[in-house]
């Protein structure tokens, strides 16, 4: 009896900031994600063929055998110097900029650099800009400091500057703008050069930072890439990376790199989260980076996903009624795709699931209750020949939905 009375009390113990909706949506699609039954378009992971086993192992073993203690020890809460170095010249040789010491910091993975950025920046009540829809872990990282989290559209070209430019005429003043232009979590779009620019304009005339997530950059699949904005605007940029799409996700390994007075703050914040990232980890990405094994992968995994994208948007081209529209993307991991108005995209994901799809559906991607017509489809963990499949049973689904909803 004492037990259940006292299980019953800690949730009125809890912040009053957990009370916001922050978590549960990644909660559904992890649980999704993690079905192993469902044909799986939910999360956005990598597939397991890009995973380093052998390679990582032969790392591992040289390290241990250098007798060098440093990988089994704590480490500098901003990352160990070799490391460090390394991630700087990944950055000139793929953005054209070497970043000083002091504007570089590592992280356990991308997710704490949203936290530590929304950590150092963000009281209550703050307003923060963000793309609609974008990545539900920068939505739940900042509103989990109680920020004021508004979303502007974004269309094929990246998020609508035009739009946000209003926005800020209109009073709006934000702290930080959240965007991710490069294959965009969710929407499989990127943002174009001439926007890139007008975007760090507004930046430096309003006086916010920008935070730029790098997820998918190293993922185009014609291994290309814009210039990123870090990249344009070192004064106003602070960007955040991750090695969990191009390395692996067991590994907890990112970045943030921006002003040093930034990235100062964010070591300080550092401090009482993690205090440092793995040093093991850290060392075996270096490894990895520097033996030009990160480059070599990275060829074999831009062909696999350009071709389940192929193969998913001709499933699309060849099964989905005219009433639906998707995007198409030229890396990254996902497709957005928007089902005919009135067509509840919760009860199709549900009907998905039931018919061994897994899909989600749009609305945990936006801070404001939109997405209701729409999914996000991941190609990057599904087996060739279960895409065609679940294209197919989601064309039906969505088919029957349809007919269902007319008089
Ligand atoms: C846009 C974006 N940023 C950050 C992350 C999180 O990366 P990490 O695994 O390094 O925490 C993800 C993972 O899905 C993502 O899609």
């Amino acid at each position: 009896m004492a037990v259940i009375e006292g299980a019953r009390r800690w949730s009125e113990l809890f912040a009053g900031r957990t009370r916001t909706d922050v978590g549960a949506g990644i909660l559904e699609i992890l649980a999704l994600a993690g079905n192993t039954e469902l044909i799986p378009f939910a999360g956005g992971f990598p597939d397991p063929q890009t995973f380093p086993g052998a390679r990582a192992a032969a790392f591992l073993d040289e390290l241990v055998v250098s007798g060098d203690l440093g990988p089994f020890q704590y480490s500098p809460t901003r990352g160990l110097p070799g490391p460090l170095d390394a991630l700087a010249a990944r950055l000139e040789a793929t953005q054209g900029r070497r970043p000083a010491d002091e504007e570089t910091l590592i992280t356990s993975g991308g997710i704490e650099a949203l936290e530590l950025v929304a950590k150092s920046f963000l009281d209550a009540g703050d307003a923060v800009v963000v793309e609609g829809p974008t990545y539900l872990g920068g939505i739940m990282a900042f509103r989990s400091f109680e920020a004021d989290v508004t979303a502007v559209r974004l269309d094929e070209d990246g998020l609508d500057v035009d739009r946000l430019r209003s926005t800020l005429v209109a009073g709006l003043r934000p702290k930080l703008l959240y965007t991710i232009p490069d294959h965009q979590n969710p929407a499989g779009v990127s943002l174009s050069t001439e926007r890139r620019h007008a975007l760090v304009e507004l930046a430096r005339k309003y006086g916010f930072l920008l935070v730029e997530d790098v997820a998918y950059r190293e993922l185009g699949f014609d291994g290309e890439a814009l210039p990123s904005l870090w990249s344009l605007a070192p004064d106003a940029v602070v960007q955040v990376g991750t090695t969990s799409k191009t390395f692996f996700p067991g590994l907890r390994l990112g970045w943030a790199v921006g002003p040093a007075e930034v990235v100062a703050q964010l070591t300080v914040a550092k401090q009482n989260t993690d205090q440092c990232a793995g040093a093991l980890g850290q060392m075996l990405w270096e490894l990895y980076a520097r033996r030009g094994a990160m480059d070599e992968q990275l060829v074999h995994s831009r062909a696999l996903y350009r071709r389940r994208c192929e193969r998913m948007l001709a499933a699309f081209e060849r099964t989905m009624p005219e009433s639906v529209a998707w995007t198409s993307p030229h890396g990254g991991f996902f497709s957005w795709v928007t089902l005919p108005d009135g067509l509840d995209a919760a009860g199709l994901a549900r009907s998905a699931a039931t018919a061994g799809v897994a899909v989600v559906p749009g609305t945990p991607f936006f801070p404001d209750g939109r997405g209701g017509s729409n999914l996000r489809l991941s190609f990057s963990r599904v087996e060739d020949e279960l895409i065609d499949e679940g294209v197919e049973r989601l064309a039906a689904l969505v088919a029957e939905h349809e007919l269902g909803r007319t008089p």
